[in-house]
């Protein structure tokens, strides 16, 4: 695991690899007549399970804020079992590292008897199932991925999807600047995750915190949200500690009860515009004793204060949520390595 951690900058250069040329993303990505159909597409359903629905779930805000699309995203054990309406024009995208999930299989198996207007995978096995069976795809290139715990293949796929995003956008006819802003984020991305694998010696500190705990309660806001849930998961599925992740406005909606000084809060504090509502969620938490964890942007200018704050560089709004997944990934390896979970370490 943690070799396919340090392995992230070199599999997310490859997967940028030739679909950026001149400041924009290379419509070929998707092959050819790939502008006609992004033109035509008026809405995208996302299918996935664990981490990949995760990445999905990032790329939802990314296809609405940026493409102005429509989109949604579901876990492909439910969908394969519902009655789904679609609406003309909507695009099936599934993900998955390994293109053999039996449940987002059987969800593409459904999808092509619905009327989509076409099934693009987004896989990083390219002899899978799932990519012989898409009209289109997307390959990630993270190589194998031996770790149970999926990490490379996370924020290969968070890459693969802003590619998505972005050409998307640009057939809608979105903000130039913000397109040019994007685009330099995923160019500068490999060498920013490696600024951010520089910051495991203050994770491996801050793992020791965690222990002797039987709960953590993850919390983020928009993008960062599901990356609270990818950090959540990844912690209960190494450690075995239980983790549970909130979309920080729900707070006070039932989980702030179990907040205490026995239940350490993780919250994910990227300089967006939702700052203001994620510090006065934190106040909340601090009311009722809890012991809080930032990881937080450089820059920001809320005198945001906790047990511990691990400072990020400065981001954007693509590159945020495969930023702050790094410390996420490294804090529930390091933490399952203290509490005896890694024979051999
Ligand atoms: O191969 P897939 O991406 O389709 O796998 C889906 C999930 O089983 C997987 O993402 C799982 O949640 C992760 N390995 C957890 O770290």
């Amino acid at each position: 695991m943690l070799k396919e951690i340090h392995e992230q900058p070199q599999v997310i250069a490859e997967t940028l690899e030739g679909r950026i040329a001149g400041g924009k993303v290379l419509n070929e990505i998707l092959g050819v007549g790939a502008s006609e159909l992004l033109q035509q597409t008026q809405a995208v359903h996302i299918v996935a399970c664990g981490t990949s629905y995760h990445a999905g779930l990032v790329a939802r805000y990314w296809i609405e804020t940026l493409a102005g699309v429509p989109c949604t995203t579901e876990i492909a054990s439910e969908y394969r079992y519902r009655q789904p309406v679609v609406q003309p024009g909507t695009l099936f995208l599934t993900i998955s590292q390994s293109g053999e999930t039996a449940d987002t299989l059987a969800a593409l198996k459904m999808a092509k008897s619905r009327g989509y207007h076409a099934e693009l995978a987004v896989c990083n096995v390219p002899e899978s199932s799932l990519v012989r069976e898409s009209r289109l795809v997307l390959m990630t290139r993270a190589g194998p991925e031996i770790g149970v715990a999926s990490t490379k293949a996370f924020t290969t796929q968070l890459a693969t999807l802003a590619l998505f995003a972005l050409a998307l956008g640009k057939v809608k006819g979105m903000d130039e600047g913000r397109y040019q802003r994007g685009v330099r984020q995923l160019e500068t991305l490999p060498s920013m995750v490696a600024d951010v694998l520089a910051l495991d010696p203050q994770i491996k500190a801050l793992a020791e915190h965690f222990v002797d705990k039987e709960h953590a309660l993850f919390l983020g806001r928009g993008t960062h949200w599901p990356i609270a849930m990818e950090g959540a998961l990844k912690l209960k599925e190494i450690s075995y500690i239980h983790a549970e992740a909130y979309a920080a406005g729900e707070l006070k909606h039932g989980p702030l009860a179990l907040v205490d000084a026995d239940m350490p809060v993780i919250a994910i504090a990227p300089n967006d515009h939702l700052i203001d509502k994620l510090s006065s969620n934190m106040e909340e938490v601090r009311a009722r004793g809890g012991r809080l964890y930032l990881f937080v942007e450089q820059g920001i200018k809320h005198g945001l204060h906790g047990e511990s704050v691990l400072t990020l560089p400065k981001c954007g709004e693509i590159s945020a949520p495969v930023l702050f997944t790094i410390p996420l990934q490294l804090l529930a390896y390091h933490v399952a390595v203290l509490r005896g979970m890694m024979p051999g370490l």
